[in-house]
């Protein structure tokens, strides 16, 4: 955990953004995977890591904004438990740890939350997304479960967004953490591509390297010879010379901090000619919008920037043709790059998607594009210094996508199906994504680059 202060300050804050009422910030049950005692990874829910640090499951916080308390709702251990899972932590100690004087047990909340609705005070929860919670808030507000994320408030999600999205420096350092694994896990997955290989030993091993450092990958790993494929989670092909490998993967730290990096390398250990030019692509529009990154700019237009570079590289090749602003505005590009140029980053990987995107990544004056392609952007409004975000453009060759907008003639003034189908269909797809903190005056990439220019990556290949 970070020191007491810490969590005291941010709540504190939160109680400043907030007009009056309870908060209620539940914190995640253990999970069953094929029996009640057969548990997932336990994870915490990330905001009531985020005011509370606690990381073990069955603890809820309530924070009374109008009397200026806060208390921590779990039960201590028994004999049985500690039979089983060795001495614990009391709650009143690991309530000290975040600046809490006040616990009371579990169970104590329901008669807490019943008192302050019959005083007619206001309670403010966020969006549940577990079975478990949302019956627990059906239990405390007598709310239906499947109802519950309609009545999360509203005003605690953009009090939420606007401490989170801000980033402190002891928070970029444990993005750095979870950054320093991230590249030992792309490292050594350059070392193991070969053709022969078996995709899920690599996706296996560098997962490994998150778990062996007592943390957990991020999001689950992204790895295959079908790139083309966004979030390809299959692993089961022999990788074969002449493909692409790409690895979408990053790591937690161990205050659960992530990382997430997209690298794509040539199985052979050589990029073709064909390949470096898609993939020089790619790298313009990742380091084209990096120089564009900062303050006070929309990550809406550096995402269009972005469709920009993309168009232009691709009717320089052939594949694209007419004027790059017209296609663009068509969404032209979105069969290529039919994906968002990145997203926040912090506590979650896509940090604080739970609450919302449309709450997280937009505002009043930045609305979203409603255009297959740029819909799928989750981050539009200004930038602000603190930002933590990912830019991870690509272009990819998806057949399906393809033949339906051959078959409707969907852009058929800027797309040369021909060429296309004839040269590329089977081509894969490349992503290439790297970590960014937003700075003072334009940003900078959080880690150590993790090696992306085409004869750095041979390089390392050919070591091995
Ligand atoms: N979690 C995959 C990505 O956003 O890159
Ligand atoms: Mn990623
Ligand atoms: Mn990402």
């Amino acid at each position: 955990m970070f020191n007491s202060q810490v969590y005291k300050t941010r709540r504190q804050k939160l109680k400043s953004a907030m007009s009056s009422g309870l908060i209620l910030i539940t914190g995640n049950p253990e999970s069953p995977v094929n029996y009640p005692d057969n548990g997932y990874h336990f994870r915490q829910d990330s905001d009531f890591l985020y005011f509370f640090g606690i990381d073990q499951p069955g603890f809820l916080g309530l924070i009374d904004i109008d009397n200026d308390t806060d208390t921590i709702f779990a039960n201590d251990v028994d004999i049985e438990d500690i039979i089983w899972m060795g001495p614990q932590p009391a709650v009143a100690d690991l309530a000290k740890k975040c600046g809490i004087d006040n616990t009371k047990p579990f169970n104590a909340i329901f008669e807490s939350i019943a008192t302050a609705i019959k005083a007619g005070r206001k309670i403010h929860f966020i969006p549940a997304y577990r079975a478990e919670n949302k019956i627990l808030l059906q239990q405390i507000t007598g709310i239906s479960a499947d109802r519950v994320r309609d009545y999360a408030s509203l005003e605690l999600i953009n009090a939420i967004v606007s401490l989170r999205e801000v980033k402190d420096d002891f928070e970029i350092e444990e993005i750095e953490k979870a950054c320093a694994i991230g590249y030992n896990m792309h490292v050594t997955a350059m070392k193991m591509c070969k053709p022969g290989v078996v995709e899920q030993e690599i996706a296996g091993t560098i997962e490994g390297i998150s778990l062996s450092g007592g943390n957990i990958p991020s999001f689950p790993i992204i790895l295959s010879q079908n790139g083309e494929t966004l979030h390809n989670h299959n692993h089961n092909n022999k990788l074969q010379a002449g493909k692409l490998m790409l690895t979408d993967c990053g790591s937690e730290s161990p205050l659960h901090y992530a990382s997430d990096n997209t690298r794509t390398i040539p199985v052979s250990g050589k990029f073709t000619e064909k390949q470096r030019g898609i993939y020089n692509i790619v790298l313009s529009a990742l380091d084209g919008t990096i120089a564009l990154t900062k303050p006070g700019i929309t990550y809406q237009s550096i995402h269009l920037e972005a469709a920009k570079i993309i168009t232009k590289g691709l009717i320089e090749l052939g594949l694209m043709k007419g004027d790059v602003d017209a296609a663009v505005k068509a969404g032209a590009h979105a069969m290529f790059f039919p994906h968002g140029l990145g997203h926040q980053m912090g506590l979650d990987v896509h940090d604080m998607e739970g609450l919302g995107q449309i709450h997280v990544g937009y505002d009043a004056e930045t609305r979203p594009i409603d255009q297959f392609g740029t819909a799928y952007l989750r981050l539009g409004k200004k930038l602000k210094k603190g930002f933590v975000i990912t830019n991870e453009p690509g272009i990819y060759f998806i057949p399906a996508l393809i033949d339906k907008w051959e078959k409707e003639g969907i852009n058929k003034e800027f797309i040369n199906f021909d060429k296309v189908n004839a040269e590329y269909r089977d081509f894969g797809g490349i992503r290439l994504e790297d970590d960014i903190l937003v700075t003072e005056d334009g940003c900078r990439i959080l880690g150590e680059r993790i090696p992306i220019y085409p004869d750095d990556i041979e390089k390392i290949m050919s070591e091995n």
